[in-house]
């Protein structure tokens, strides 16, 4: 059994603000106390009123740095930490040219775990406490994965990638093997400690008509599993799509007749999506996952935040290592924030930071457990220092608000702002 409190500034959202002005969405406590209790918190308020047994528990004291439920990211490939940066192509080619000959190295399942290790810790560094993560085809690369997050205690949603055709033949998988395989994983991983399985057909380009259908019998076989795909998100990619699925209304059909949407479904970029996909997509309560630095690094195009949002489609927000470029949920919702301003829209920093935890624990349905400050909940949680760097402290001199705190922190900081990560109340950095 152990036992502790953590006291410093303590943030939390209750529901996804209004406007930037909302007091109403958060809780922020000046000086906090949250007490953990064999990794989930039993208590959260102001350090004066913590009750009395609580109080000779160990107390990690982090003021004035400003403890926050840790970030959540809601697409990711541990496969590409060795394929960020690299030049000059856009979707199709990158995939071709760099992607697909890195994930063949997976095969080796010395080498996936070692890469599995390296990609947990650099998402505690970051603050990352939850990850919905794409593997390879490879089934022991993503045993690698799964095991090394067990070790962590994380919660994590992961999934082999379901392809077989259009990719070199290294990391292709069959129509049957990819189900035989998904289907030991899932008995083997899927509700095992803190994890939980994504069935992960990469997109529909990989995918013969075979192994789409057969992941559809999966979704059915097993409805409490997670489906994670890719979905519009460049014209080359819609182009080929419609020929390979000349039946399909589009790309999101393609996904639709085989079964594959609903409220765990989580779509990938979706940038260039139809009026008649948002409204599929919205009714479904599929989510659309918004990965900025990645839209930016290939050229993908500009996601459609606020009309997305009018639209009522469920909205994430991710990395998407490797064509992200960025571990750092803060610098990818600086990008985010970006992205709206190309196109005459803006996204507030308690919005970002709301997406960064309740947002991202709502649309991966997780929100009962993670995201929130909350007695109850899981004990993920991660503090962070605005004045971690000397640039950062210099802002800060004239930062008026929490808002603008927040803001300062989203755009000046990266893994030097977080500087404590506990999962399940264990503290890993
Ligand atoms: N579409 C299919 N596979 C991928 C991938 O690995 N990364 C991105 N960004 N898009 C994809
Ligand atoms: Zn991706």
């Amino acid at each position: 059994m152990s036992n502790k409190v953590i006291r410093g500034r303590v943030l939390t959202f209750l529901d996804q603000p209004a406007s930037l002005h909302d007091d109403a969405c958060l809780t922020y406590l000046s000086d906090g106390a949250i007490a953990i209790s064999d990794g989930l918190i039993a208590w959260v308020g102001p350090f004066n009123d913590l009750p009395a047994e609580h109080s000779q528990w160990h107390c990690d004291d982090h003021r004035p740095g400003l403890v926050m439920a840790g970030f959540i990211d809601a697409h990711t490939h541990f496969a590409q930490m060795g394929v960020i940066g690299s030049y000059g192509e856009q979707l199709l080619d990158w995939l071709e040219t760099y992607t697909f000959n890195r994930e063949a190295q997976f095969s080796d399942p010395q080498h996936a775990r070692k890469i599995a290790a390296a990609f947990l810790d650099e998402l505690v560094t970051h603050g990352v406490t939850t990850a919905a993560v794409f593997g390879t085809s490879h089934k022991g690369a993503i045993e690698a994965l799964f095991s090394e997050a067990d070790a962590r205690g994380m919660r994590l949603i992961a999934g082999k990638c379901l392809m077989d055709r259009n990719a070199p033949e290294q990391i292709c998988d069959t129509a049957r093997s990819g189900y035989d395989d998904t289907k030991a994983l899932i008995g083997a991983w899927h509700g095992k400690g803190r994890l939980s399985y994504a069935v992960t057909p990469r997109f529909a380009i990989t995918s013969s008509p075979e192994q789409l259908e057969l992941t559809g019998t999966l979704m059915r076989e097993h409805p409490d599993c997670y489906l994670q795909t890719h979905l519009s998100e460049n014209q080359a990619e819609i182009d080929y799509t419609a020929q390979l699925f000349p039946d399909a209304k589009d790309y999101l059909d393609v996904y639709d007749r085989f079964g594959l949407l609903g409220e765990r479904a989580l779509f990938g970029h979706c940038i260039h999506l139809t009026a008649r996909e948002r409204a599929v997509l919205a009714e479904a309560r599929a989510v659309a996952v918004f990965c900025p630095t990645s839209n930016m690094f290939l050229g993908s195009g500009l996601f459609d935040y606020v009309g997305m949002k009018a639209d009522k489609v469920r909205i994430a927000l991710a990395t998407d290592i490797g064509a992200g470029t960025s571990y750092s949920m803060l610098a990818t919702a600086s990008e985010a924030y970006k992205v709206c301003q190309l196109q005459h829209t803006s996204l507030n920093p308690l919005e970002s930071f709301y997406l960064l935890t309740l947002g991202n624990a709502r649309s991966l349905s997780l929100d009962d457990r993670i995201g929130q400050i909350a007695a109850g909940h899981e004990a993920d949680l991660i503090v962070l220092d605005s004045q971690a760097t000397p640039a950062m402290s210099t802002r800060m001199e004239s930062a008026e608000s929490l808002a603008e705190e927040l803001f300062i922190l989203q755009t000046l900081g990266d893994d030097r702002a977080v500087t404590a990560t506990y999962i399940a109340g264990q503290r890993l950095k």
